[in-house]
């Protein structure tokens, strides 16, 4: 396995992929990787000839009183887990490499009515941060395929909403979420979570699942989302942040269940905020 950390590395390898006439497939990522990032390389696997996975803890997505200082960085580890799976290659550059001009970088605008929303109302400028690397990414490692996770579900539509727009030529490519044995989402996060927090943190992928119960069984939109706040409320989050049904393109607010519709939610534990969502077409996905 190689591991690249120039620009012209990078697209020098690509190159003589292509020239060979072999897919590449890619995963973004910001390593520290735990068995939901390892599922989207399989999947990257199945669709490619050659998988190229990013390690990139992007400073241009996190806000001033955010965790990139203190984000767990673990670049051996994930190396060995990723040699483990046969990926070809991991591109792991420099701030400097991917922002010559930082701290005045050139940004990609998110799409700004999908990036107005949840996440990007609580985290200002982050899906920016998001579009501007990735397409950075794309236009260095050149992939056919491109694997996202659903857990961020609201990234994963702001990118392929990217991709469409700007007519970036890569498949786009949504892996479900991979969970813990009680439910909890995977997340480099998790670990910020003392014995206290973690034994709440379950409530979440909990509450989605009796949400979407409900509003399957009829119950009005208003009175789930009210019921499931006040349960998160009650098993111990300190703050709910949303709650919400959403048309799953647009991510607009659902007052009326319909097909395609996706349940979004962010809760935190002390200054640790999980996310969750589940696809109403999908139920335990
Ligand atoms: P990171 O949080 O490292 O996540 C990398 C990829 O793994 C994302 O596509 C994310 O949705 C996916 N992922 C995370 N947890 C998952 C889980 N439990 N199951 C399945 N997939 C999961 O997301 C980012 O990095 C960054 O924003 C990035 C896209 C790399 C741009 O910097």
């Amino acid at each position: 396995m190689k591991i690249l950390e120039a620009a012209s590395d990078m697209r020098a390898q690509s190159a003589t992929w292509r020239l060979a006439g072999e897919r590449i497939g890619f995963v973004p990522t910001m390593g520290n990787l735990h068995a939901g990032h390892l599922s989207l390389v399989e999947r990257a696997r199945q669709r490619a000839d050659r998988v190229v996975v990013s390690i990139f803890v992007n400073p241009l997505q996190f806000g001033p009183h955010e965790d990139f200082e203190r984000y767990p960085r673990t670049f051996e580890a994930d190396v060995e887990k990723l040699a483990a799976l046969g990926v070809d290659a991991v591109f792991h550059p420099a701030v400097e490499t991917m922002y010559p001009r930082w701290p005045q970088p050139t940004v990609v605008r998110a799409d700004p009515d999908l990036a107005a929303r949840w996440e990007g109302a609580a985290r200002p400028g982050h899906f920016d941060g998001v579009t501007t690397v990735v397409l950075k990414l794309f236009n260095l490692v050149q992939p056919d395929v491109a694997v996202f996770g659903q857990k961020d579900y609201q990234q994963w539509r702001i990118l392929s909403r990217m991709v469409e727009d700007l007519d970036v030529p890569v498949e786009m490519v949504r892996a479900p979420i991979a969970r813990e044995q009680d439910g909890l989402a995977m997340s480099s996060r998790n670990q910020y979570l003392n014995a206290r927090q973690r034994a709440i943190a379950p409530a979440l992928y909990a509450t989605l699942c009796r949400t979407a119960e409900a509003l399957l069984a009829g119950s009005p939109v208003a009175d789930a989302l009210e019921a499931g706040t006040a349960r998160l409320q009650e098993a111990g989050f300190d703050a709910v942040d949303y709650l919400a049904l959403c048309d799953g393109d647009t991510l607009e607010p659902l007052a009326v269940v319909r097909p395609g519709a996706v349940l979004l939610a962010a809760a935190r534990l002390g200054t640790t905020r999980l996310l969750d969502n589940l696809l109403l077409d999908e139920p335990g996905g």
